[in-house]
């Protein structure tokens, strides 16, 4: 019988391929054992799908590049996440809930589409009272608070917008002063002291969980989270979507992507081979070997952006450099989570902020829950949890997160019966956002760690960029992609 070679070569291939991915780099990256069909050759080649890499395509397909975004998940976005009440249809963010208003947020805005105001301005005057109220979910008693006034509030956030003036740069990305000032790296707790910055310190944790223990995280981490710009939005104010349905930001962007075959969902690198040298010659190529729905894909491309973690585990498949393993190795971070819980017994219309009687702030013990919010739909409430900074990628198991947040409900709801129905709280959503706020120790701050991870762009023709590399705001990851990481990654196309 005769049979067509080219058939069972390519069937031999098939099989041969994905086993042997892992033995020889020559001869699995070479694009002449793969049908042309399966070699995807772009300018730049992103990995991970969320809001830096979906900045990053747009943007750089806008520059005239040609892109592939190589995409974990079945959907882009990343942490912005937006759950559909099922019997209103009421949107309701559960991720991402507003963005800086600024040039470059609004632009990206008009450019996909979606329109924007001010968060806050549509609020309709006619809804009932939203109330609040502390409680210490360890115990469930009721906490009772002195907080500043407003005037106080202001005065001590007057003050840290003094010293961020002293660190410019610190607006832009983690760019610190060599040598690196004590006061960048002593725990955030004894600067606010220093500095008498006191009165801002609960606004300031309120509005960045997931950074960890705010009194001992090191300064310039806080300054990360909450720099010169952020300060100035307190006072003009956010942007969200008209809708509240951030996710449709990424709905629009999806569809623009994959209609130009610049995404690839439910896919992952399994293997990478990163030259340094002359993007622009053959040699000096990245190439990725790229599990896909679709079969096992060959991705050639000049340049190559990685905007996932920069954990080692999940880098693994990128054949780091000695150098780079060190750098990212000295990383740390706290996990997040987010969820819609419906049974709570508490009304509608009261959020419970965690904080305990005894501790200074009153700040709360993490691991534990940062809040239970109101939603816009009847018996919801958005439930928040953190842990303290570690060195583990996941540090608590999702469900030791799940059953701490019932167990807190639980003892709310027991320490107060004449004000908590007695019910049995259930989750309608759950979303780990673990690892949160990559971040170095204080001491790696002072030896000039940002300097080591901020020297890492460009090796290798791979460029950096996302929430390691800046900080956990949609905002500054956008301006830190655009002004920072692609001005240098388009030079060598
Ligand atoms: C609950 C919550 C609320 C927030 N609220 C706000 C807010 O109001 N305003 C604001 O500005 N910021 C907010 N943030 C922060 C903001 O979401 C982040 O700063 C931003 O998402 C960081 O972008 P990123 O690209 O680094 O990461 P992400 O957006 O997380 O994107 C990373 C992407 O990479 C994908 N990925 C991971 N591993 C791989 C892999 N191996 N291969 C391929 N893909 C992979 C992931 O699936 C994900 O899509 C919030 C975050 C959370 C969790
Ligand atoms: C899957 O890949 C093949 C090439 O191997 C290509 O011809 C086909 O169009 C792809 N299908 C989809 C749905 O992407
Ligand atoms: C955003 O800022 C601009 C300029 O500062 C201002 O004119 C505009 O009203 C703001 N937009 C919203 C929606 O708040
Ligand atoms: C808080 O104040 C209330 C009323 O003033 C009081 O009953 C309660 O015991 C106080 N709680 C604590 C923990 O001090
Ligand atoms: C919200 O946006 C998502 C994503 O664009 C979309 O699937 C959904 O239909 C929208 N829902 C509402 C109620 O706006
Ligand atoms: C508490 O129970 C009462 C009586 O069943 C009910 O009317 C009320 O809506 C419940 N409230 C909450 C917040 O569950
Ligand atoms: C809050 O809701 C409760 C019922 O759940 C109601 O008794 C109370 O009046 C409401 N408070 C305000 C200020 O709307």
């Amino acid at each position: 019988m005769h049979c067509c070679q080219a058939t069972i070569i390519s069937v031999f291939l098939a099989w041969l391929l994905p086993t042997s991915a892992f033995a020889d780099n020559s001869l699995t990256l070479d694009p002449t054992y793969f049908k042309p069909a399966d070699v995807i050759t772009r300018d730049v080649a992103i990995i991970g799908g969320g809001s830096s890499g979906i900045y990053s395509a747009i943007s750089l397909k806008d520059k005239g590049k040609s892109i592939i975004v190589v995409e974990k998940k079945g959907r882009i976005g990343g942490h912005t996440e937006t759950y559909i009440d099922s019997t209103t249809g009421t949107p309701i963010d559960i991720g991402v809930q507003t963005w800086q208003n600024i040039s470059l947020v609004r632009n990206y805005f008009a450019r996909l589409n979606i329109p924007v105001i001010k968060f806050g301005s549509d609020a309709d005057p006619n809804s009932p009272a939203q109330l609040s109220a502390n409680y210490d979910l360890r115990s469930g008693k009721e906490v009772n608070v002195t907080a500043p006034s407003a005037q106080q509030v202001y005065t001590a956030f007057a003050a840290y917008a003094e010293q961020l003036k002293k660190y410019p740069r610190l607006n832009d990305g983690m760019f610190l002063p060599n040598p690196v000032p004590e006061d960048l790296y002593m725990p955030f707790g004894d600067f606010v002291k220093k500095y008498k910055i006191e009165d801002a310190l609960v606004t300031m944790f309120n509005y960045n969980p997931g950074l960890g223990d705010v009194l001992t995280v090191p300064t310039v981490e806080q300054m990360r989270a909450f720099g010169q710009n952020l300060v100035e939005q307190l006072s003009t104010g956010f942007l969200t979507t008209r809708h509240h349905n951030n996710s449709e930001l990424y709905t629009n962007a999806e569809k623009e992507l994959l209609s130009s075959s610049s995404l690839l969902l439910n896919s992952e690198v399994i293997q990478a081979e990163r030259n340094d040298g002359n993007a622009k010659s053959e040699s000096g190529r990245i190439k990725l070997l790229v599990r896909t729905p679709n079969g096992t894909k060959l991705i050639r491309a000049k340049k190559l952006l990685i905007t996932i973690p920069p954990r080692l585990d999940f880098l693994a498949p990128f054949s780091l450099s000695q150098k780079e393993k060190t750098v990212f190795g000295k990383l740390i971070d706290a996990g997040y989570y987010t969820s819609i819980v419906k049974n709570t017994g508490i009304p509608d219309n009261l959020s419970i902020t965690n904080m305990l009687q005894s501790s200074p702030y009153n700040l709360p013990v993490l691991p534990g829950v940062y809040s239970i919010g109101t939603t816009q739909v009847k018996g919801l409430h958005i439930a928040f949890y953190g842990t303290p900074r570690s060195s583990k990628t996941f540090p608590l198991s999702d469900e030791d997160v799940k059953a701490d947040i019932i167990a807190s409900i639980k003892r709310l709801q027991r320490a107060n019966p004449d004000k908590f129905n007695q019910t049995e709280p259930e989750f309608v959503v759950y979303s780990s956002h673990a690892p949160f706020y990559l971040q170095a120790r204080p001491e790696d701050t002072k030896d000039g760690f940002y300097r080591e991870l901020y020297a890492l762009q460009g090796g290798r023709n791979t460029y950096w960029t996302g929430a390691g590399f800046r900080s956990q705001d949609s905002s500054n990851v956008w301006r830190f992609s655009e002004d920072v990481v692609l001005p240098e990654l388009v030079k060598g196309l």
